[in-house]
């Protein structure tokens, strides 16, 4: 009985499929990650869910000071998303170092910073300070926050800019790799995700927020104090999949996807169009293990519709027959 269980076991486990991708020399054990700003530091959900179930874990973006953020009220729920300005509230890059770091290292999970910047020099200086600490896959550049007054997003206008920071950052993390997140308010994100590749990233996360505004109409003032704000979760996902497909085409570097990725099948969506990698946001606010069981789903329908390798999916996309 035992050696039929034992036998059984082992058929099953070499049937399972294999999760595991690659970016930029770095492997991830699966494609799913947690996006910027939605899951703090990582460690906050340790109780919520089994953080070594996904592949990896992007931080609040970091600037080398402690920033407050925007004040108060800087969220808004709207109709299947959420507008927010929290505008980089962070406890800074050395604190994350000594306080948030070590406790990540427990973890087989990836760890990626994602980096924020007023100032050209801001990103360059956060950049060289991480890349010399041990824990740390990759840093994203965040150039597509649209709720601060300077920088971020304003590197994201033109692809000129764009190329600038990419190049510039890439030569302040030797060590790292160098993820570029892209804004979606842009005309044509293939133009930007063509100036981040010429500059030597090393992949892109496709997308942060999209502007947004609410207005209440008792008050007949905005919903956020900031007016405008960036509008995420489902609604944004035939968006962000339109974008991540569009980058797709447009360079050979990874692509990673973000937006509205709440369940499985969102996830399968981006990989067929060719996401490497995907990264959960708004929904881990409203189902903090959404990441994990978008991990476990994902195995589950390789499992069902027999495919070895998780990447065979991706840009398995093809024409309407
Ligand atoms: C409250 C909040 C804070 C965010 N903070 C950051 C940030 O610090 N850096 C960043 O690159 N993106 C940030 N984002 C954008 C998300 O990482 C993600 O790109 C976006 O929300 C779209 O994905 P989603 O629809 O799954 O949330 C934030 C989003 C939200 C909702």
């Amino acid at each position: 009985m035992q050696l039929k269980y034992i036998m059984n076991r082992k058929k099953e486990l070499l049937k399972a499929p294999r999760m595991a991708v690659e970016i930029a020399g770095v492997r991830f054990k699966n494609p799913v990650l947690t996006a910027s700003g939605t899951f703090g530091y990582g460690l906050e959900f340790a109780n919520l869910m089994d953080l070594n179930s996904i592949g990896g874990i992007v931080v609040k973006g970091l600037s080398m000071k402690p920033i407050k953020g925007n004040p108060p009220p800087r969220i808004y729920e709207t109709a299947s998303g959420m507008l927010n300005a929290i505008g980089w509230q962070n406890i800074g890059a050395t604190e994350f170092v000594t306080a948030k770091l070590p406790g990540l290292r427990n973890y087989e999970t990836k760890v990626i910073v994602n980096i924020v910047g007023f100032e050209l020099n801001d990103y360059l200086e956060v950049a060289r300070f991480l890349n010399d600490c041990p824990g740390i896959a990759a840093l994203e550049l965040n150039i597509s926050c649209p709720n601060v007054e300077k920088g971020g997003f304003h590197f994201n206008k033109n692809p000129k800019d764009t190329y600038k920071v990419t190049a510039a950052a890439k030569k302040a993390c030797r060590k790292l790799p160098l993820w570029v997140k892209l804004s979606p308010n842009v005309t044509d994100i293939r133009e930007f995700a063509r100036a981040c590749e010429d500059a030597g990233a090393d992949a892109v996360s496709v997308i942060n927020t999209l502007v947004g505004m609410a207005v209440d109409v008792e008050k007949r003032q905005p919903r956020l104090r900031f007016l405008t704000g960036g509008l995420s979760g489902p609604a944004i996902k035939p968006i962000a999949l339109r974008m991540v497909w569009e980058a797709c085409q447009a360079v050979k570097i990874p692509v990673i996807g973000v937006g509205g990725i709440a369940r499985t099948e969102d996830a399968l969506e981006f990989l067929i169009a060719g996401a490497r990698a995907v990264q959960v946001g708004t929904a881990n606010f409203y189902r903090p293990d959404a990441s994990q069981r978008i991990a476990l789903g994902l195995q589950e329908y390789c499992r069902s519709h027999n495919i070895e390798d998780i990447n065979e999916l991706v840009g398995s996309l093809h024409a309407y027959e």
